[in-house]
């Protein structure tokens, strides 16, 4: 409550009968008290910044109205950052996800990366950087039923002339990075629904991506495989380095992350 200045307070009491905290609550819903986005992190950033995005705009034609996901966020994500995504349904944020991953256009604005706007590259040099440089991690878990998680993860990704042995050991490697390095003779139906994801992570993963991003990943599973997703995300940051933005709904799962920044209508809070 301290964020909100009193005076502003006293102003409020005589619309909420003299209710302190519901004059505050109301106040921080207009804008005061709210942390200046981005919110202060939980832990230091580093000093490089990996993505920049600046004064987003994104607006859907459907029909005759144009729905305005986006409008305006500007938002610097720093390398080795592992960053929340939270809101409430509709707000934007998987479509902040997928302009950060090039898999859409913006309206307005620009998303940067490595000096790079994505807008500005040609269609060729598109999918090399969502290829090369970006991991996508959903909720839905999308392994092909018919192959083995081994084959799962060798088609995926993986440039094609990538030599077999070379394709093999990584596939390996990676499945004992996400704890599934005695599971790669099987099939996804013979997986439970953590371990689908953390497949669908190293999937992510085979290329050694400088970006990871997740839209809900663990909104299919119960909390305790949420948690083990959430643990995962931790380690892969801390050995390789990777900068992790996820969507979450969960607040548990976003107190984890060094820092948490939030959506509503299409603006950050
Ligand atoms: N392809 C599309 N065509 C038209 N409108 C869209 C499209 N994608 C998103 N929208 C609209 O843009 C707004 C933001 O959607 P978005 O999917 O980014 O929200 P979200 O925060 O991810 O929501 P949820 O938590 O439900 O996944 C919504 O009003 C949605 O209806
Ligand atoms: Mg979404």
């Amino acid at each position: 409550m301290k964020d909100v200045p009193s005076e502003k307070v006293k102003e409020y009491l005589d619309l909420f009968d003299g209710d302190v905290l519901q004059a505050v609550r109301a106040l921080r819903e207009v804008g005061y008290g709210k942390p200046a986005a981005p919110a202060a992190p939980r832990r230091p950033l580093s000093d490089e910044v990996l993505i920049r995005v600046e004064d987003l705009k994104k607006s859907y034609k459907v029909g005759k109205q144009h729905v305005n996901a986006l409008n305006g966020v500007t938002l610097d994500v720093h390398k080795g950052e592992f960053l929340a995504l939270t809101g409430a349904s509709g707000s934007g944020k998987s479509t902040l996800l997928q302009l950060m991953g090039g898999l859409d256009k913006p309206s307005e604005g620009s998303v940067t990366i490595h000096g790079n706007k994505l807008a500005s590259l040609n269609d060729k040099k598109l999918s090399e950087f969502r290829n090369k440089t970006v991991g996508f991690v959903f909720q839905f878990f999308y392994l092909q039923p018919f192959l083995r998680l081994r084959q799962n993860l060798e088609v995926a990704g993986m440039p094609a002339r990538t030599k077999r042995p070379v394709r093999r050991e990584r596939v390996a490697q990676l499945a004992e990075v996400v704890g599934l390095g005695d599971r790669l003779e099987h099939f996804p139906k013979e997986l439970s629904g953590g371990q689908m994801q953390r497949a669908a992570i190293a999937r992510a993963l085979l290329n050694n991506p400088e970006i990871l991003l997740a839209d809900e990943p663990t909104g299919n599973l119960d909390s305790e495989n949420g948690k083990a997703i959430i643990d995962l995300f931790e380690k892969i940051r801390n050995e390789f380095g990777t900068t992790i933005v996820v969507v979450t709904h969960d607040a548990a799962i976003a107190a984890r992350a060094d820092r948490e920044i939030s959506l509503k209508d299409g603006v950050l809070l």
